[in-house]
């Protein structure tokens, strides 16, 4: 029996999270494994009931569960609270350090299907597969952080962008792991002509490599990256970064596979693993039935790969998402002339069916 904890969180989190959730339902029914299910409360339902958007009941079920299923935090009521309060800083970044989530990883597909949906040439895109590795638990997110004020009657504010050579390591090796079981070629991102903290990453990766003689790894600066996501993907397989340049990149990356609404993440590292899409809780649309549920059940894909060994199960979701889209099932954000446009609950539905055939 798998304990699985269910954060819908705000927005359109509670819309996505339920498709997932039955998706998993039925990947129980049939592969004879269950699972059970706590809803637990994440930001603004949290902050309602008990005054914080992530209360200790929350943290003691994540802690207590074999996996974390979160949908997204972030709603226009909570950017009213002061930042100690907001759940992007109060919740979702103390619930990673927690967990001790230090890695996060976003794999970037191109389904064919899908490749009219990308701003990019199709010629580009093709047969696109990244797999980045973002350190998720140190850098300018988590370093000491201060606004002074001065003299001038303006303010000085200081974030502050630390990492030992532990943290470094650790997040190398998953990724060097993770190139050995796929084309052998390993990316690691940093700013080393200017920062020191991004010099230790280079010096620090460097030494692990000698542990992994059969991945090639190159280096290379972000803003380089950035340009080369979208000059050229496909010379990118595994890559490896810090928390900021992560951030930023898988988002770019995202839209190399038609859009954020298909970007699964697996936050790894700890004791209990956290799925979640990486796109935010979209207040905008929130409540209409218009938001993608395919990042958030690609992502339990991944919960079931990484937390239950499930691989085959795993294929199966990934599968069904496949077929759909290749069935022409749209949601708004990855729409076409002509394809057959669906709500979030009726995308759900038509995984679940296909899911059922398999
Ligand atoms: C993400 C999000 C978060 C982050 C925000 C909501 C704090 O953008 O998971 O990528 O920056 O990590
Ligand atoms: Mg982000």
């Amino acid at each position: 029996m798998y304990k699985i904890a269910v954060l819908p969180g705000d927005g359109i989190g509670r819309e996505i999270v339920p498709e997932a959730v039955a998706v998993l339902e039925i990947i129980a029914e049939k592969f004879n494994t269950p699972f059970e299910f706590t809803h637990g409360l994440i930001s603004e339902d949290a902050y309602q009931k008990y005054g914080h958007p992530l209360p200790q009941e929350t943290l003691d079920l994540c802690k207590s569960s074999h996996a974390v299923l979160l949908g997204a935090v972030g709603s226009p009521a909570m950017d009213q609270l002061p930042p100690e309060l907001r759940p992007e800083r109060a919740a979702l970044l103390p619930l990673r350090k927690e967990l001790g989530l230090y890695a996060n990883l976003r794999p970037v597909t191109v389904y064919d299907c899908l490749i009219d949906s990308s701003t990019l040439k199709p010629e580009v895109i093709q047969g696109v597969n990244i797999l980045t590795f973002r350190e998720l638990t140190g850098g300018l997110y988590f370093g000491p952080k201060e606004r002074r004020p001065l003299a001038d009657g303006g303010y000085e504010a200081v974030d502050t962008l630390v990492y030992t050579t532990r943290e470094i390591e650790r997040i190398a090796r998953l990724a060097f792991e993770a190139a050995q079981k796929r084309s052998k070629r390993l990316t690691s991102v940093d700013k080393a002509n200017v920062l020191e903290s991004s010099r230790l990453w280079r010096e620090t990766v460097t030494a692990v490599a000698a542990d992994y003689p059969d991945v090639t790894l190159t280096h290379m600066y972000v803003d380089n990256c950035a340009m080369q996501l979208v000059r050229w993907p496909k010379q990118f397989d595994v890559i490896v970064t810090e928390n900021m340049f992560g951030d930023i990149l898988t988002d770019q990356a995202s839209m190399l596979g038609g859009s954020l609404g298909m970007l699964a993440s697996a936050s790894l590292g700890g004791n209990v693993a956290l799925y979640e899409p990486a796109h935010g809780s979209a207040p905008d649309i929130a409540g209409q039935n218009k938001a993608n549920p395919l990042a958030t059940i690609l992502s339990v894909a991944l919960m079931l790969r990484f937390s239950f060994n499930m691989n085959e199960a795993a294929d199966q979701v990934e599968t069904a998402v496949r077929r759909v889209l290749e069935e022409g099932y749209r949601t708004p954000d990855i729409a076409f002339p002509g394809c057959r446009l669906v709500g979030t609950k009726e995308m759900g539905a038509q995984v679940r069916d296909i899911l059922k055939t398999l």
